[in-house]
């Protein structure tokens, strides 16, 4: 966590609660190099933390509740610890009263203070950050070691249960798990994952499209339930056990047959990609990032002209030496760029949007 993030919580706790808080958590957001709308195929991801995220300055309280500023939104919550309730409309506050819901054992009253510096809706796991920091708050204040393999679950049930969001487990292990300045090769299947570092004549950077991820969580349901359904008629318990010529071969319905394409072909492109970086090869690294975002544009269909629009210019300006490409789940949010480290400055500041530099 940057000083500034620390001091910041830091002071809006005091001027909020009229006290010091104990201790700050932080959580940061993530970045996905490659491995799109896989991992609830038990597909293989290369996700990386980034430095932006989230904090929650926390003290325990004595009124028998848990009370909640989210002083980037201005707004507040209260509820009893032992019986947090879904809200009636998905908002920050699902979250926070998932995450207390989520806690194996007793928690205490509590004053918690959310702030971050992570843009929300731009692809880079703002939901994902704010349940994790909630429980590094959660388990400090009760003395609790969790693992971070756990903390990714309770997260994830958070995101299914009360923001009706089935997503995948990418990005809560991303952040729970992940090393600065390190991609992380996670199998979604059982889990198990190895980092690597960026080379450091790599740079990896985020550009914002601007268009922020609307109400699109149906879309994202309507893509998982495609994959499955295309896993059951190809008779297999999910689409990572299928090979690029058994799906040539099945003769699936069209929209089946582009979906499992993607998630088929970007699964091994994930394998290639952990390779590339292992051997330094930024050039084949490149070429399948761009490979990956013309499987989102076109077969998956979670991109938007927007977005395609700036990876195309982005690319443009990268050539044959690094690749450009959507990140997260699509529909607006972000694009990250991988380039020689001595070509950056040509992103950085040039105008195509707010850049964030990741290494
Ligand atoms: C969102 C979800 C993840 C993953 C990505 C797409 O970020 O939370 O689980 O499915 O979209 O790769």
């Amino acid at each position: 966590m940057n000083d500034g993030l620390a001091e910041k919580a830091r002071t809006l706790f005091a001027e909020k609660f009229g006290a010091q808080p104990e201790a700050i958590a932080f959580a940061p957001g993530r970045v996905n190099l490659i491995g799109e709308h896989v991992d609830y195929n038990d597909g293989l991801v290369l996700p990386m933390p980034i430095d932006a995220g989230t904090a929650v300055a926390w003290a325990r309280s004595d009124d028998g509740r848990i009370h909640v500023h989210a002083a980037d939104l201005g707004e507040g919550d209260s509820f009893e610890p032992d019986a947090p309730t879904k809200p009636g409309e998905v908002s920050w506050r699902s979250y926070v009263r998932g995450m207390a819901a989520q806690w194996d054992g007793e928690l205490p009253a509590l004053s918690l203070l959310i702030t971050g510096d992570l843009p929300r809706g731009s692809g880079l796991s703002s939901s994902a950050s704010l349940c994790i920091a909630l429980a590094r708050a959660f388990a400090a204040a009760t003395g609790t070691e969790i693992d971070p393999t756990s903390l990714a679950r309770q997260a994830q049930r958070t995101e299914h249960e009360f923001a009706g969001v089935a997503c995948g487990i990418m990005d809560q292990m991303a952040i729970a798990a992940g090393k600065p300045e390190h991609a992380m090769l996670l199998d979604c299947r059982d889990l198990s994952y190895e980092h690597f570092a960026i080379p450091s004549d790599w740079a990896v950077l985020i550009v914002d499209s601007g268009v922020t991820r609307g109400l699109v969580d149906g879309e994202y349901n309507a893509r998982r339930q495609q994959c499955e359904a295309a896993a059951r008629a190809l008779g297999v318990d999910s689409l990572r056990d299928v090979r690029m010529e058994k799906l040539v071969a099945a003769a699936l319905p069209q929209l089946e047959a582009r979906r499992a394409t993607h998630v088929v072909g970007e699964i091994a492109r994930v394998r290639e990609a952990a390779k590339a970086l292992q051997t330094g090869d930024l050039a084949r690294f490149g070429t399948l990032l761009q490979e990956g975002h013309a499987s989102l544009r076109d077969l998956f269909e979670v991109s938007h002209p927007v977005v395609d629009e700036l990876v195309e210019r982005l690319q443009g300006k990268v050539g044959a030496s690094g690749g450009a490409r959507m990140t997260g789940a699509g529909f607006g949010g972000s694009v990250v760029v991988v380039l020689p480290e001595s070509r950056a400055a040509e992103i950085d500041g040039a105008g195509d949007g707010k850049v964030l530099r990741v290494t």
